[in-house]
């Protein structure tokens, strides 16, 4: 008997249930003629904000792009640091370093987030802002992390990517720090059906800064006052955005069941640590770890076995090859190193069925067991 393998994520499913909406917006806005900026973008940027409880909604081309640009908007450049995390994709530590900034990596605690209790030692004079990724869709500890900001007069940038939806003590992500940043990549919590991005922010000086610089820095036809980017989001994935909105709740709360079935279907399954769950957690990912060094072996099993997962990351940003050059060593940040090492996601996607879900439990116990029999 063959069998049907389970991937990652199938955005397939999703378009089988609102495909007709998306088409509909997609195609009212070939037929407006107008494809950049304009009424779409505005409304989704207003319902964005609006679901973030935010006076500001600001699109972008992607999310690499809302973090580079929400530095800029706070003036962030050569000679300043920043603090964040060296667990998380590569976007987040390229754009401190695309603005001339230097990352300053501090290292995780069992949530994969930044661990608080680390970041004031890694404060120096020239430390300008905080960037903390809410990673997985599990909120970083916001209530410690602004505090130490305060406490030090930085800013705070919110990496939102991979967190849409998800709440900190009730308060949405991207809320918080003086700008959220947003990916709008397919497999997001909120994604669309191209690259996508966008940044919230509370200040109207700010969100004023955030429209000039996606725009060529531009604060008139042809006057440019900063050097910015070409980063608009444009009107079709605009249009698609403002569809899925309002189902973003509902796909957190069908990935919440898919996580608690997890949980209740791995609990007593040796040889693996399960993810924790705290209130507000989005479950972008529902990610396991597998120690003594068997994390890829488990994969290699589980893929041949029709089950495909992802490990993010296999690298932390302070041992990547390009950031040789800041000095860091092995072993400096023994968290986010093991964490490398250990982490395995599991196929997880709100569309996710149970016979999907069964299957994946029963060839990981397989593969397990497999290995524990030697
Ligand atoms: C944590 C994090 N930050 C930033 C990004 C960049 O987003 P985008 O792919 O939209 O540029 C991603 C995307 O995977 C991400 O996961």
């Amino acid at each position: 008997m063959t069998v049907t393998p389970i991937p990652p994520f199938d955005l397939s499913e999703q378009f089988k249930l609102i495909g007709d909406e998306i088409n509909q917006a997609a195609l009212a806005v070939l037929g407006s003629g107008r494809y950049i900026g304009g009424a779409t973008v505005e409304k989704f940027e207003q319902e964005f904000a609006a679901y973030h409880g935010m006076a500001e909604g600001i699109g972008c081309n992607s999310g690499t792009d809302a973090l580079f640009l929400a530095l800029r908007a706070l003036e962030i450049g050569p000679g300043d640091e920043v603090i964040t995390t060296p667990f998380t994709f590569f976007a987040t530590a390229e754009m401190i370093s695309a603005t001339g900034a230097t990352p300053v990596f501090v290292d995780i605690d069992a949530s994969f987030n930044l661990d608080p209790s680390k970041i004031a030692a890694a404060i120096t004079p020239r430390t300008k802002a905080i960037m903390p990724v809410h990673l997985f869709g599990r909120s970083a500890d916001m209530t410690q992390i602004m505090a130490i900001a305060e406490a030090h007069n930085l800013a705070v940038v919110e990496d939102c990517a991979q967190a849409a939806g998800t709440e900190w003590q009730s308060k949405k992500v991207g809320s918080m720090g003086q700008i959220g940043c947003f990916s709008f990549y397919p497999t997001k919590n909120l994604g669309t059906c191209g690259d996508g991005g966008a940044m919230t922010t509370n200040d109207p000086e700010i969100a004023q800064r955030l429209r000039i610089l996606r725009d060529h820095g531009r604060t008139e036809t042809y006057r440019h006052e900063y050097l910015g980017l070409n980063s608009r989001l444009d009107g079709i994935q605009a249009a698609i955005l403002s569809v899925k909105l309002p189902y973003l709740d509902q796909w957190i709360a069908q990935r919440c069941r898919i996580a608690d079935r997890y949980h209740t279907l791995l609990a007593a399954v040796p040889g693996i640590v399960l993810p924790q769950t705290v209130d507000g957690i989005s479950w972008n990912q529902f990610t396991i770890r597998i120690g003594n060094g068997l994390r890829d072996q488990v994969r290699d099993r589980l893929r041949e076995l029709g089950v495909i997962t992802m490990v993010y990351y296999p690298i932390p940003m302070h041992l990547q090859p390009v950031y040789a050059g800041l000095g860091y060593q092995v072993g400096q940040l023994p968290q986010a190193e093991a964490a490398a090492q250990e982490v395995l996601s599991l196929p997880m996607f709100p569309e996710m069925s149970e016979a999907q879900q069964d299957q994946v439990v029963k060839t990981l116990k397989t593969v397990l067991g497999e290995l524990a029999a030697g």
